[in-house]
C-alpha cells in the first residue's frame, strides 16, 4: 500500500506542482524516489515503464503543448539510451524539459557497473541549450528547482537525497557557484556528495598548514566563470574532484575556461581515469577510488610538495639556485649600460649573488624567477600592481582590446571614458591628460606651470623622475645644465619654515609627494598650501603612491587639500603604462596650444582599458581600505617584534599601504642591515627591497608569513649588529645607495627675475 507520508524531495515537487498545473511528472521504472506521488499527482503522473526513449519524446511532447515536464530515470539509463532523444527533441528544441538523472556518478551500491553515470556530464553538457545541475545534496536540490523550473532552459540533473553536505550561502540560486569554505593556498572545486570530501581533504590540509577554498561547482554548464577565475587568480593550485570521468566534466570545463580567458593556473584533477569500478558500498567505494578527505588532501600535499625547479615561499634550506639570472645578467652588462630600464629593479638593489635578478611571470602576488624559484613578491613591480600579478579582470579587458587593436591613428574612445572616470574618483579635477610614465606627467605639470605663472623657478622635495629638473637636484644629474640647476630649490617634508625659504615671487609651482614614510603634521600641507597662495605659486601634488592607493581620490581625498595639479600613475592600471596630469581646467588650459605634451603612444588603447577596468576594481575590491587593514598588520607586528626583543634601532615606517623597513644610521649600517635582512627573506622565499608595497593579492596569510619571517631574522640581525659580524654574515654583495641630494644652489635676491 502506497504510504501517503511524502519525503522532502516528493513534497517539494508535489508543492510545484500545485502552484503550477503545467508541472507533469513523468517516469521511468525510477520510482524509488517519487514513489508516493501517484496518490497526490493523480494524471500529472506518468510512468511509462522501461521505455527511457518514448519518455523523452512524450516529455518533449507534452512541453510543446505547454506542460513543464519533470522526468525521472537512472541517471546512467537517461543519459545515454534517451541520448539522442534528449539532444534532439529537448536540446535542439530547447523545451523545458527537466530530466532528473537517479543514481549518478557514485551513487549506487546496489547495480552493475553498468548502471553507473560516470559520463553523465560530458553527454549532456555536449548538447546544445542544455543545462547540467549537480546539487550537493537534497536540500540544494530542493531549494534550487523553483528556479531551474522558472528558466525555459532543458536541465539535466544529478538528483540526490543526500543529507546536508555543507552550507548553502546561495540558496534556490543554482546558476552559482557556492563557495562553502574560505581559502588561499588551493581551490577546490566539486559537486554532488564529494563536496563532503572536499571539506574534509580541506581540514586535514589546515593542519599542514595549507588554506583550501571549497567551491561547491553546481552547474558544470553553464559556469560560473568569474568564481572559478577568481579562484584561480587567488590560488596556486586548483582542484577538481568529481565523480566523474576526467574527459568532459568539471575538469574539462574549467580548462576550457582557462584557455579561452587566457589564465595559466596550476591543476590536479581528482576523477575517474577511463574505468570502471566495481559498485560497492559508499565509504568502500570512496577508499578504494582514491575519493576519500584523506586521499584528496594527501595528493594535494604531494602535488604540492612535488620540486619544481626551485625554491619556493617557504624555509628553504639553501639559497635559491640562480644560474639561469646570472648568465642573463653577464649578457645584459655587455650590452645594456647599467644593465637595468628600473633602478630600483637592478641587482644594485638587491644582494648580488643571492638575490635573483630577472624574474619570468607572476600571479597574484607571487613570481618565479627565470631558474624556476618562487617568492612572495613585497616590491610588486614597484608599485603599478595595486590588484596583482595577471589579475584576470584586468587581463580579460586588456585582451579584448587587444583583439580589436593596440594603438590607432585617430584617437579612441577610451581616452574620454577614462579621463570621465578619473574626474569622477579624483576630488578637485576639471581638466585630465594622459601619458607613459611618472616622468612625463610630472615634466608636463612644471611645463604647464611655468606657461601659467610666467615663472621659471621649481621647488621640490623629494623624487618625480628621471628628467632634469628633478635630477639636477642630485648627485647624478651628470649632461643637466647648470641653468637648469639653478632653477630648482628643495625643502624637507614637514618643515615648513624650509618651504618658506624657498618660495618666493619667481616660484612657478611647488611639487612634492604629499606622504611618503613621514605622515603629514597637523597644518603642514594646509601650510603649503597657504605658502603657494601668498606668492602666487602652483601646488603641484606628485600622487603616484598615494594616487588610487591610500584613498581612491588619493591624497586629495584623504588629506582634504587641493592641489592645482596632481600626477598620477602606479595603481591606476595594474601594471600597464599610463599616467596622468590633471587639476584646474584655467591652468590645464595652456595644454590647449601654448604648452606642447604629445607623445606617439599618449593614448594608447590596452594601458586605457586596463585603466577602465581597474579604478572600478579598486572600488568594488575596497582596495584601499583592504591594503591599509593589512598594512596596519604587518606594521604592528613589526613593531611588536622589536619591542619584545628591545631592538630600538629599526621600525616600519610609510602609510600603511606602502610601508619601508628604515634602520638608524647611527646605531647600525642601513645598507648592511638591509643587504641582510633581504638575503634572509630570499631564504625564505621572499622578494623584498626594503618596501611592503602592497597590492590587493597580498592575503593575510602572506602577512602572516611575513612578520614570521621578521621574527626569525630580526634576532639574528640584532646579535650580528651587538656582535659587529654583520658584514661577514653577508653572502653576497651589499646593496648600494640610490643617490643623494645636494645642496641649494645660491639663488638671486628673491623678487629678482
Ligand atoms: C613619486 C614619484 N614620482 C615620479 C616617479 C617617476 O615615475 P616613472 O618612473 O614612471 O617615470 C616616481 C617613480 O618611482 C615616483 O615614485
Amino acid at each position: 500500500m502506497t504510504s501517503m507520508v511524502l519525503q522532502p524531495y516528493e513534497a517539494a515537487l508535489a508543492q510545484l506542482a500545485a502552484a503550477d498545473p503545467a508541472v507533469v511528472v513523468v517516469t521511468a521504472e525510477n520510482r524509488a524516489a517519487i514513489r508516493n506521488l501517484p496518490g497526490v499527482l493523480g494524471e500529472r503522473f506518468i510512468d511509462v515503464g522501461v521505455a527511457e526513449q518514448t519518455m523523452i519524446g512524450l516529455a518533449a511532447g507534452l512541453a510543446l503543448r505547454g506542460r513543464r515536464p519533470i522526468v525521472h530515470a537512472l541517471a546512467a539509463f537517461l543519459t545515454m539510451r534517451a541520448y539522442e532523444f534528449i539532444r534532439t527533441d529537448v536540446g535542439i528544441g530547447r523545451l523545458p524539459v527537466k530530466l532528473i538523472g537517479g543514481v549518478p556518478g557514485f551513487l549506487s551500491d546496489a547495480n552493475g557497473p553498468t548502471h553507473q553515470a560516470i559520463e553523465d556530464i560530458a553527454l549532456m553538457r555536449g548538447i546544445p541549450g542544455m543545462k547540467v545541475f549537480c546539487p550537493a545534496d537534497e536540500i540544494d536540490l530542493i531549494a534550487a528547482l523553483p528556479a531551474l523550473l522558472a528558466d525555459p532552459a532543458p536541465c539535466y540533473v544529478r538528483y540526490t537525497a543526500s543529507p546536508a553536505v555543507c552550507p548553502h550561502p546561495l540558496p534556490g540560486q543554482p546558476h552559482r557557484i557556492e563557495t562553502v569554505a574560505e581559502g588561499d593556498d588551493v581551490a577546490i572545486l566539486s559537486f554532488g556528495l564529494l563536496v563532503r570530501e572536499a571539506l574534509d581533504a580541506r581540514a586535514r590540509l589546515a593542519a599542514d598548514g595549507i588554506s583550501a577554498r571549497v567551491l561547491s561547482v553546481r552547474m558544470p554548464k553553464p559556469l560560473d566563470e568569474a568564481a572559478v577565475l577568481a579562484a584561480a587568480a587567488d590560488t596556486r593550485l586548483v582542484v577538481t574532484v568529481e565523480d566523474h570521468l576526467q574527459i568532459g566534466g568539471l575538469y574539462s570545463t574549467v580548462c576550457e575556461l582557462l584557455v579561452r580567458s587566457g589564465v595559466r593556473a596550476e591543476l590536479l584533477p581528482i576523477a575517474l581515469t577511463e574505468r570502471w569500478f566495481k559498485p560497492m558500498l559508499l565509504p568502500d567505494l570512496l577508499m578504494r577510488e582514491g575519493f576519500t578527505g584523506a586521499q584528496i588532501a594527501a595528493r594535494i600535499l604531494e602535488r604540492l610538495d612535488q620540486p619544481r625547479g626551485g625554491n619556493r615561499v617557504m624555509r628553504n634550506a639553501t639559497d635559491p639556485v640562480i644560474a639561469r639570472s646570472k648568465s642573463l645578467w653577464a649578457r645584459a652588462k655587455q650590452l645594456i649600460p647599467g644593465g637595468t630600464q628600473t633602478l630600483a629593479k637592478g641587482p644594485g638593489q638587491h644582494v648580488q649573488g643571492v638575490a635573483p635578478i630577472y624574474l619570468a611571470r607572476g600571479r597574484g602576488a607571487r613570481v618565479w624567477d627565470v631558474d624556476g624559484n618562487e617568492y612572495l613578491d613585497m616590491t610588486m613591480a614597484v608599485g603599478p600592481l595595486s590588484l596583482g600579478y595577471a589579475d584576470p579582470v584586468i587581463d580579460e579587458a586588456i585582451r579584448t582590446q587587444l583583439g580589436d587593436g593596440i594603438t590607432f591613428s585617430l584617437m579612441h574612445p577610451l581616452e574620454v571614458e577614462v579621463a570621465e572616470l578619473i574626474r569622477d574618483v579624483v576630488p578637485n579635477v576639471e581638466s585630465v591628460r594622459f601619458s607613459k610614465t611618472g616622468a612625463d606627467a610630472t615634466s608636463a605639470a612644471i611645463r604647464v606651470a611655468r606657461a601659467f605663472t610666467d615663472r621659471e623657478r621649481v621647488v621640490c622635495c623629494g623624487y618625480h623622475g628621471w628628467h632634469d629638473w628633478y635630477i639636477a637636484t642630485t648627485d647624478r644629474g651628470a649632461g643637466i645644465p647648470t641653468a637648469t640647476r639653478e632653477l630648482v630649490s628643495t625643502f624637507d617634508y614637514n618643515d615648513l619654515d624650509s618651504v618658506r625659504a624657498a618660495v618666493d615671487v619667481d616660484t612657478a609651482c611647488v611639487i612634492f609627494e604629499p606622504m611618503v614614510v613621514e605622515p603629514p603634521q597637523p597644518g603642514f600641507l594646509e601650510g603649503v598650501r597657504e605658502i603657494c597662495d601668498q606668492h602666487g605659486a602652483l601646488l603641484v601634488f606628485d600622487e603616484m603612491w598615494t594616487g588610487f592607493r591610500i584613498a581612491l581620490g588619493g591624497a586629495q581625498q584623504a588629506f582634504g587639500i587641493r592641489a592645482d595639479l596632481a600626477t598620477y600613475s602606479k595603481a591606476i592600471a595594474n601594471g600597464m603604462p599610463l599616467s596622468v596630469l590633471a587639476g584646474r581646467a584655467d591652468v590645464m588650459q595652456k595644454l590647449e596650444r601654448d604648452v606642447f605634451f604629445y607623445t606617439t603612444f599618449g593614448g594608447e588603447a590596452l594601458s586605457l582599458a586596463a585603466a577602465a577596468a581597474t579604478i572600478p576594481e579598486l572600488r568594488r575590491r575596497q582596495v584601499p581600505e583592504t591594503l591599509a587593514a593589512r598594512g596596519h598588520t604587518l606594521r604592528q607586528g613589526f613593531a611588536r617584534i622589536c619591542a619584545e626583543r628591545g631592538i630600538a634601532w629599526t621600525r616600519c615606517v610609510g602609510m600603511d599601504a606602502r610601508t619601508m623597513v628604515a634602520f638608524d644610521a647611527a646605531s647600525v649600517d642601513p645598507l648592511l642591515a638591509k643587504s641582510f635582512v633581504q638575503q634572509e627573506l630570499i631564504r625564505r622565499g621572499v622578494l623584498w627591497s626594503g618596501f611592503h608595497n602592497l597590492s590587493w593579492a597580498h592575503r593575510d596569510a602572506d602577512i602572516e608569513y611575513l612578520i614570521g619571517c621578521y621574527q626569525e631574522i630580526l634576532p639574528v640581525l640584532a646579535d650580528h649588529v651587538a656582535a659587529g659580524t654583520l658584514a661577514g654574515a653577508l653572502r653576497g654583495q651589499p646593496v648600494e645607495p640610490v643617490f643623494r641630494r645636494i645642496g641649494n644652489p645660491p639663488r638671486p635676491a628673491k623678487g629678482a627675475r
